[in-house]
């Protein structure tokens, strides 16, 4: 971990436009999502029940989870499906040179 708290999640061309990437990193599962070029980071747990979000179908910046079809907008991690009511909660991403680092946002 570097000392303003981000750790490594992958490379960029692990992660090509329009794609996710799940990986371990801040002692989880998370998942690592392309939309149009930049990088956003979740847990890979989706707030409805824990399902696989990272897995999900993405069709444009909306991720659909694989377990009950939940929605939600990789840009923000705002609901725009049901049946989750709670958005995700994204960690702060930034990319030096080919490598994106992703922590946990300070509250
Ligand atoms: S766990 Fe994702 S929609 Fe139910």
């Amino acid at each position: 971990m570097s000392m303003d708290g981000y750790e490594k999640a992958a490379e960029t061309s692990e992660v090509p436009p329009g794609t996710s990437k799940i990986v371990k990193a801040l002692g989880a599962e998370i998942f690592v999502v392309n939309i149009e070029g930049t990088f956003h980071s979740f847990p890979n747990k989706c707030t409805h029940a824990g399902g696989p979000l990272g897995r999900g179908r993405l069709a444009g910046s909306v991720m659909q989870c694989p377990w009950h079809g939940s929605k939600f907008d990789m840009n923000t991690g705002a609901v725009v499906g049901p049946p989750a009511k709670v958005p995700m909660v994204p960690f702060d991403v930034k990319v030096e040179g080919t490598t994106i680092w992703v922590r946990k946002s300070p509250q």
